[in-house]
């Protein structure tokens, strides 16, 4: 484990490809969901957008994989949406069922997607901040737990819908809260960093050469969460994992 900028230990693995990191963090899914199923009964994942999850969720119904999950204890959350109908092909929701829901025996009430169907962004994250609140049981105030995180980074060091400078980064006391980013004018729900940081695993999945200035930023500059929000990623008595690809990890000072 290295010490980074901040005050939590986090670990770095770099795998040889982008097929690599998806088998590893497969490897990290079935581990996670074993152990919490053992001890609790249910696994809590909350998996994120984008392309390079795709990878993990490809393993994950693959004939390797499909079989070691207990698919009816795993409840799945989204750490952050689109303001979209779940069937528009910007849906974190829809990407999940095409690439992996869809292709298990997962129980329909074991997904929780975002609730886009509501009138606007707020009272979409308000309801899904509900949801959340009402599966784990959460007094005011509280934050829920999850078992795994799923995070991804984009290229401005944004995570979930989490952007630099925008409104969001500062959301302490609430679990889930709309996000509208500027940049991309487009409304996003997500978690808050409040609520990212109560997981008990939290693993990020970056891959290819365009993200290799910003985790070398984010890694090894100085410590700037306003401009590079996946920086606030810091698992208070959680885990943090960063499962990158050689191209993503290309302009990390190397390790002896
Ligand atoms: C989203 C994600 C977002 C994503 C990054 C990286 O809704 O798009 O939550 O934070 O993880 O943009 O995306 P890629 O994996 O496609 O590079």
């Amino acid at each position: 484990m290295e010490r980074g900028t901040w005050n939590v230990e986090r670990q770095l693995v770099v795998c040889d490809d982008l097929e690599a990191l998806g088998r590893r963090a497969a490897d990290l899914f079935v581990t996670l969901c074993g152990e919490a199923v053992t001890s609790q009964g249910r696994f809590s994942v909350a998996l994120s957008g984008g392309e390079t999850p795709k990878a993990l969720h490809s393993q994950l119904h693959s004939e390797s994989y499909r079989s070691r999950v207990p698919w009816s204890k795993v409840f799945v959350f989204w750490g952050d949406d689109r303001y979209v109908p779940h069937d528009h092909p910007d849906s974190n929701y829809g990407m999940a069922r095409a690439t992996l829901l869809d292709q298990v025996p997962i129980p329909a009430q074991n997904l929780f997607p975002v609730p886009t169907e509501r009138k606007d962004a707020a009272s979409a994250a308000a309801r899904y901040q509900q949801t959340v609140k009402g599966f784990f049981d959460l007094s005011e105030g509280e934050q829920p737990r999850f078992d795994l995180m799923v995070m991804g980074m984009g290229e401005d060091g944004h995570t979930a819908s989490l952007f630099p400078d925008t409104a969001a980064l500062k959301s302490s006391s609430r679990v889930v809260v709309a996000n509208y980013v500027q940049k991309l004018d487009a409304d996003r729900i997500t978690f808050t960093f409040s609520a990212i940081n109560q997981a008990a695993f939290v693993v990020f999945l970056i891959s290819g050469g365009s993200k290799a200035l910003a985790l070398k930023e984010v890694l090894e500059g100085s410590y700037q969460p306003d401009r590079l929000p996946s920086q606030f990623v810091q698992p208070k008595g959680g885990k943090l994992l960063f499962l990158v690809d050689r191209d993503a990890a290309a302009r990390l000072t190397p390790r002896e």
